[in-house]
């Protein structure tokens, strides 16, 4: 969408995968939707660096509201877990110098169960932009049946938030509603009407899951690519680490092909419990800078060998006339053997006659070779 937003994937934190819809605030006081929640949230993402890292827009996924819109037809979100209202949440969230998002669902219901936008979506937009929303994930439950019911509905809903004349980032869910059925969205229609996609099933806290995704994103990418970078992205889902489901190696991975994927990094975890070495992946500058790279170029899976993947994403060269490309290996491999493979820089395609400098990120043991060698000439 070309309103002059997310002109590289959008970097924040996001309820859903972590808290879910939990609600009772007796019993998960910490964990329940509300504004205690997510003012704590704020706060740690200034104290603990994560804005400073990038992550900026702070977004409330399902089950803020209250079962039933005031008698103006307006949303009022849940009185006892938000009594400040949300316009007050929004103003706390920008007094830290971060964003806010908020969610709705297209259809009419949410997902959850709450009042969706369904005949009200003027009403809506409006008091989404008097509470001073910078971004918004609109969701696809309870909607149409047809694709292109859809896509009209969304691109309404679209221009009714640009004419609010506020600056919102604007999330699409239908083609996760089309594309798991075999139904296969128009992604040019939609990198004209959104800024951002959920093309796909729901990322839950496993490694399995992160897994699919991929298989999914890799075996369509020649399909979603053409239609991805700045201003319009295709969204795998949220990013896991600081959960319980990912091993520390498999939270690196995670992060490593998301960012080489340009994939909106929306982390969902209690940062007041990431441990200090999951918090140092989520922050790594080399690592968030290729995500964020300006050309937005998305990632390929170029190659697997021996099950090990090797991903490609070019990005701004970093000498004048050059070509810089981050490269990326994912093993698949579950049998814990060491596997050695051999990829030739002309079997990714990179043949350029003056070779290549190597400025390799895998941790320690590259670090140690770099201090050695200093930067590596292949050709
Ligand atoms: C389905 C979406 O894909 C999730 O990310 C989340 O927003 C839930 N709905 C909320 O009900």
């Amino acid at each position: 969408l070309n309103n002059g937003l997310a002109l590289t994937p959008p970097m924040g934190w996001m309820t859903w995968e972590r808290f879910r819809c939990i609600t009772d605030c007796e019993l998960y006081p910490n964990d329940c939707i509300s504004e205690k929640l997510i003012k704590r949230q704020a706060d740690l993402m200034v104290s603990e660096g994560y804005l400073k890292a990038g992550y900026e827009y702070i977004v409330v996924d399902d089950c803020w509201m209250d079962k039933e819109r005031d008698s103006d037809g307006r949303l009022k979100p849940a009185p006892k877990r938000f009594p400040n209202g949300i316009k007050a949440l929004a103003d706390y969230v920008h007094s830290k110098g971060l964003k806010f998002g908020i969610y709705e669902n297209f259809g009419t219901y949410t997902c959850a169960g709450y009042p969706g936008m369904f005949e009200h979506v003027e009403i809506d937009v409006e008091t989404f932009a008097s509470w001073e929303v910078d971004y918004i994930k609109v969701d696809a439950c309870y909607s149409y049946k047809t694709l292109s019911a859809m896509e009209e509905g969304y691109i309404h809903l679209g221009q009714l938030l640009n004419k609010t004349g506020r600056p919102i980032v604007y999330s699409c869910s239908w083609p996760a509603y089309f594309e798991p059925f075999g139904i296969q969205a128009n992604y040019s229609v939609l990198a004209k009407a959104c800024n951002l996609w959920r093309n796909w099933d729901d990322i839950d806290d496993s490694w399995g899951n992160v897994t699919n995704i991929l298989k999914w994103f890799s075996k369509n990418q020649d399909r979603l690519n053409p239609y991805h970078g700045p201003g319009h992205w295709n969204d795998p889902d949220m990013l896991l680490l600081g959960n319980f489901g990912l091993s520390y190696d498999q939270s690196k991975a995670q992060m490593a092909i998301w960012a080489i994927m340009a994939a909106p990094l929306l982390m969902s975890t209690d940062l007041s419990t990431v441990e200090p070495r999951i918090k140092n992946i989520l922050q790594n500058k080399e690592v968030i800078a290729i995500n964020q790279d300006s050309l937005g170029m998305p990632g390929v899976l170029k190659m697997t060998v021996k099950k090990i993947d090797v991903w490609m994403k070019p990005i701004l060269p970093i000498v004048e006339g050059s070509h810089t490309i981050a490269v990326g290996f994912l093993s698949n491999r579950i049998d814990g053997y060491p596997y050695k493979v051999d990829v030739r820089l002309s079997d990714l395609g990179l043949h350029h006659p003056r070779g290549y400098v190597l400025s390799p990120m895998c941790g320690r043991q590259c670090e140690v070779l770099n201090r050695v060698k200093g930067r590596m000439f292949l050709s």
